[in-house]
This record gives structure tokens, C-alpha cells and sequence, in this order.
């Protein structure tokens, strides 16, 4: 055993005392409250979601001859494929609930602000990289709405002046949707943005380790109770009772609900009605209300203002009376969010 030991030791030179360094990082006390342990949810619903996608990926097929086949074929005749399938499919909705609870709670805690304006950065491309895989992720299944969701995406990117032609022909791999099309989504869904999320999520949570999560205090806490615990066993109990809620919740509604397949897509027959998923539905309903151009700008400009959101904030509370201005118009922004979101999913057209 001594030996065995021995050998590790002289291989990895890491002591006790190191390990004990590393993971005994303080945290906040107001992180004992799981609301504020947001952050952890959406990254343990990553990791469901890479090992799903690996075992989805034994069996799908990124073709448009082939890809619908392969899912029927998961979902009616693989060992277990309906259930992670579904599995797959919620937690990708929950992934997405939690990066936006997540980004709600840093907003209206402000602890967006100095000296973690770049780790809110990197969590904007954070959410916009989990909004463009869901949307790659839907297209895969070939079913009318892949189709149609894709071919209406990249009509509307079409719509941007200048580079709007370069971003559709990008996307779809040429002109119009053709057979090089679905193998190109499949790769930014499984290789291109799960690449680009560790890459992020590795800078966002080693930017927090270096930082420490910003300090909170509350009313009814004594003055003199300890600031701080223990990031190990402490902090990761909580964490390990988030997930196994997480997996119960998602064997449940992936048993409950499991994930249906449509009709195969037909580039002759346009649906009806064509919606997006509904984290989609405020982009949608925004595009339908100021159409064209305008609507897509206005967009990406809202877009860019929450990107720069900590240092316009800063600028309002430097040269303005309004301390608290970000917590109002973040009501407002949250009020629009779900307003616009309820009002598409009420409608048909
Ligand atoms: C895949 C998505 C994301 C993951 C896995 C993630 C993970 C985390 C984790 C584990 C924390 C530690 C504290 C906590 O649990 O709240 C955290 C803090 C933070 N996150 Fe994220 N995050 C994500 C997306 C975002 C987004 C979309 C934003 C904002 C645009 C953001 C901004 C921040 C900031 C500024 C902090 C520091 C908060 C503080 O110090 O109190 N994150 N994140």
C-alpha cells in the first residue's frame, strides 16, 4: 500500500495540504441560500447534457436522408434512447431557465460591478452561446419545424445590412437549405459550441476563484455571525442536493413528458404556423411587431447594451442622483421578457 503511494507521490507532487488549499476556498455565507447557487445548476445540467449528446451521438445520423430515421430509430427501438433523449431535451430547457434565473439574480444583486464587469461579459457570451446551441439542437431532429426554424433563422439574419447575406449563406451552406446544411448544424451543435462553452465556463469560473463571489449581507443576520464557510464539504453539499433534485426532476418529466417526434420536414409544404422554442418567442414576437430590418437591428443593439450593461450602469450612478436606476429598469426589461413571451405563446400567428 505504503509502495503504491509512494509511487503516486513522486508522480503527482500534490500534498494534503495543497488539496486541502484548493478546495477549502471560503465562500459567502448568503450562497447557504440555493437561489443564490444558480451558477452551479446550469453547469451541472452542462455536463447531463454533454454525456446525453455523447450517448445520442452513437446513433444519430447528421443527414437530411437519414437524420429523422435515426431518431425514430432512437426513440422507438435503442435501449432506453427515448429516455435520454427526453432527458436531453429538458435539461436543455432547464440549462436555459437556470443561465437566465442565474443572470437575473447577478443582475439585481449588482454583482455585475467592479471589479466583475469582464465575468458578466463572459457570461453574455455564455448565455448567447446556450441560446444558439438549443436552437442548432432543435434543428437536428428534421422533423417540419427543424426545417422551417432554420430556413426562417437564416432569412431573418438575411435581413442585416451588409454582412446579413454572408451570415445566411454561413448558416446554411449556400443560398438556400441543401444536404451540406444539417451535417454543418450538427457540427456547431456537437463540436463547436460545447468547445467554445468550456473555454468560456473555464475563464467565468476561474475569474470567480480569483475574484471570490461578492459579498452579500442581510438584514436578519447578527452582526457578529461568520462572513464566511467552507467551499468543501460545505458549499459542494448543497450543490450534490441541487443535482440529485436536478436528476429526479429530470427522470421524472423526461418519463412523464417524454419528447415526441413531428412530421418529417417537407421544403414544399410550409406549416401553418411556424413558432420557435420558447426561449425564442420574445425574439419572435419583437420581429413580428417591428418587422424587417428595424426589428433585427434594434435586437442586437438591445443585445449589445446588456453586453455593456456594468459600465452604463457605473456611468448612471457616477453622474446621476438614480444609486439604484439598473434595479428599475431591470423590472422593466423582465416585465417586457415575459410579456412579449406570453403574448406569443397565446397566439397562433
Ligand atoms: C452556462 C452558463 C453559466 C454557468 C454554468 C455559470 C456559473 C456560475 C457560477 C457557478 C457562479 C458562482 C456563484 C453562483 O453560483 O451564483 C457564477 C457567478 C457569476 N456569473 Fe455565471 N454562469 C453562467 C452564465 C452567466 C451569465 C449568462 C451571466 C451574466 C450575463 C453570468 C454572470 C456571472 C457573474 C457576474 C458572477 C459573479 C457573481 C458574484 O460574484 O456574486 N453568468 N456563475
Amino acid at each position: 500500500m505504503s509502495t503504491a503511494k509512494g509511487w503516486f507521490a513522486e508522480r503527482l507532487p500534490v500534498t494534503q495540504a495543497d488539496l486541502r488549499e484548493l478546495t477549502n476556498e471560503p465562500v459567502p455565507n448568503h450562497l447557504r441560500r440555493w437561489w443564490f447557487c444558480l451558477g452551479g445548476t446550469p453547469a451541472y445540467l452542462f455536463v447531463v447534457q454533454i454525456v446525453t449528446g455523447i450517448l445520442l451521438a452513437f446513433y444519430y445520423q447528421p443527414s437530411p436522408s437519414t437524420a429523422y430515421q435515426s431518431i425514430e430509430h432512437i426513440t422507438n427501438n435503442v435501449a432506453y434512447g427515448w429516455y435520454i433523449r427526453s432527458v436531453h431535451k429538458w435539461a436543455a430547457t432547464l440549462m436555459i431557465a437556470a443561465v437566465i434565473l442565474h443572470q437575473m439574480r447577478v443582475f439585481f444583486t449588482g454583482a455585475y460591478r467592479k471589479p466583475r464587469e469582464i465575468n458578466w461579459m463572459i457570461g453574455m457570451c455564455l448565455l448567447l452561446c446556450t441560446l444558439v446551441i438549443g436552437f442548432t439542437g432543435y434543428s437536428l431532429v428534421f422533423e417540419q419545424l427543424s426545417f422551417w426554424g432554420a430556413t426562417v433563422g437564416a432569412n431573418i439574419a438575411d435581413t442585416v445590412p451588409y454582412v446579413g447575406g454572408i451570415a445566411k449563406q454561413l448558416l446554411l451552406a449556400g443560398d438556400s437549405y441543401n444536404e451540406q446544411t444539417l451535417p454543418r448544424f450538427f457540427i456547431l451543435h456537437a463540436a463547436v459550441l460545447p468547445a467554445t462553452m468550456i473555454f468560456l465556463l473555464a475563464m467565468h469560473i476561474g475569474l470567480i476563484r480569483m475574484q471570490g463571489v461578492s459579498e452579500m449581507s442581510f438584514e436578519d443576520e447578527p452582526e457578529d455571525a461568520p462572513r464566511t464557510f467552507n467551499f468543501f464539504p460545505d458549499h459542494l453539499y448543497t450543490e450534490v442536493i441541487v443535482g440529485l433534485v436536478l436528476m429526479i426532476l429530470l427522470s421524472v418529466l423526461a418519463t412523464v413528458l417524454p419528447a415526441h417526434i413531428g412530421p418529417k420536414a417537407d421544403p414544399l409544404t410550409t406549416p401553418e404556423v411556424i413558432k420557435p422554442e420558447w426561449f425564442f418567442y420574445v425574439t419572435f414576437r419583437w420581429l413580428k411587431l417591428f418587422s424587417g430590418t428595424f426589428a433585427v437591428l434594434s435586437s442586437g443593439f438591445i443585445v449589445f447594451v446588456m453586453f455593456i450593461w456594468p459600465f452604463i450602469d457605473s456611468w448612471i450612478r457616477k453622474k446621476t442622483r438614480f444609486q439604484e436606476a439598473s434595479v428599475w429598469i431591470g423590472i422593466v426589461g423582465v416585465l417586457l421578457i415575459v410579456g412579449l413571451t406570453v403574448w406569443e405563446a397565446l397566439v397562433e400567428h
